[in-house]
């Protein structure tokens, strides 16, 4: 996979794939060794959902590396429950696992019952979300997430040429769940990139939902995410010219695009971001339908996981210098993500922007396959 990245950045440093982070492609191509354990280890992985395509990708990712150098695993779903993911915590520790992976629901109540895995010096590592308030936590692996939210900032500033083109663009924000970290990032990360032209009246707001906590999106659903659109559209919008939603991630891109479809009369083409690449919100790229994604090569972020997680159970402490044998660009960073106890170890991946020009590497990379949409492929070459 780091060949992958290797490709995908060095057309990135060509000008196709935008890149958030300072990091330079790794030079080595091979992947880490893999030797196979001659422990008989359990992970216990809680994911929070199946509903959207990436936590299947990541979940079964991470349990086929684990299971290849011989580990057991344990894999839970929790339905975007914060409460029954507690209870598949409660008995993963209680099965006495030897290391947690945990993608919280919600980052508050996952670390309810992390003590216990304390009291059993049960190492707990966050995948992709961060758990707050536990001093349980050791290390934390996921994208930078404030560059994820500054990408779709800077696509929007380019694509309406906010710096040059007369007059203003109204502009709506549609964000996250709110108990989850990360969404907080993406929407400052995006706001933030955008506030002077926000300040200045060169962007407006008309619907006045201007934080994060007016615009959250519950448990990131595609049709909360419709249904809010759509009052929206219905209260501001019916006379007015709509020019960009930032979309946190695909599955809100994709509730809004159909309120769009469905309610907005406007003439021109709204700019839709949206994060995370999946194949729905693909094809929407390729349709017109939503300009962007930012791309997160899942399965680097699962091999990260996966180095980090061995290293931990062999005994060793992660630190900086692990960030070399990593097979993906990954920044160490102890000073970023703070949980409310302490600034948690983190291994951070680069994201990349994704839009109709430049989609088609995802699939000469190999990253996708798209054997029953070759009409999307070959549309978007
Ligand atoms: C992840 C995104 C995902 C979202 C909804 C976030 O925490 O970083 O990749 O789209 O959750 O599941």
């Amino acid at each position: 996979m780091k060949k992958v990245i290797a490709a995908l950045a060095s057309i990135a440093m060509a000008g196709s794939l935008v890149s958030c982070g300072s990091g330079s492609a790794p030079e080595t191509e091979s992947a880490p060794e893999t030797k196979v354990s001659d422990t008989n280890k359990t992970i216990g992985i809680a994911m929070p959902t199946q509903d959207l395509v990436r936590w299947n990708n990541d979940g079964e990712y991470l349990k086929k590396q684990f299971e290849s150098v011989g580990y057991n695993v344990i894999l839970t779903y929790s339905d975007n429950d914060a409460a029954k993911q507690n209870n598949d915590i409660l008995s993963l520790i209680s099965e006495d696992v030897d290391l947690l992976l945990i993608a919280a629901v919600d980052g508050n109540e996952a670390a309810k019952n992390l003590d216990g895995a304390k009291e059993k010096d049960i190492p707990v590592v966050a995948y992709d979300r961060l758990i707050m308030n536990t001093d349980a936590l050791t290390y934390y692996i996921s994208f930078d997430n404030s560059a994820v939210g500054k990408l779709q900032g800077e696509f929007v500033k380019e694509n309406l040429d906010l710096d040059n083109a007369p007059g203003h663009f109204n502009i709506e924000f549609v964000g996250g769940d709110s108990g989850d970290n990360n969404a907080k990032y993406f929407f400052s990360g995006a706001y933030d990139t955008l506030a002077d032209y926000i300040k200045s009246g060169k962007l407006v707001i008309k619907s006045g939902k201007d934080s994060f906590e007016k615009v959250a999106t519950k448990d990131w659903a595609s049709d909360n995410a419709k249904k809010n659109m759509e009052s929206t559209l219905d209260a501001y919008y019916t006379d007015e010219q709509l020019d960009a939603v930032i979309c946190a991630n695909d599955s809100t891109a994709l509730g809004v695009s159909q309120a769009l479809e469905s309610k907005y009369s406007g003439s021109n083409d709204v700019i839709i971001t949206g994060q995370d690449g999946d194949l729905e919100n693909l094809r929407n790229i390729v349709d017109g339908k939503q300009s962007m994604t930012v791309y997160k090569n899942l399965d680097d972020e699962a091999a990260v996981a996966f180095e980090v997680c061995r290293q931990i159970l062999d005994g060793g402490v992660p630190a900086a210098s692990l960030v070399d044998s990593l097979p993906a660009e990954v920044t160490y960073d102890t000073g970023s993500y703070n949980n409310g106890k302490k600034y948690i170890q983190s291994y951070l991946l680069t994201p990349y922007v994704v839009t109709k020009d430049n989609l088609q590497l995802l699939v000469q990379t190999g990253l996708y396959k798209w054997d029953s949409d070759k009409k999307y492929l070959e549309s978007a070459t």
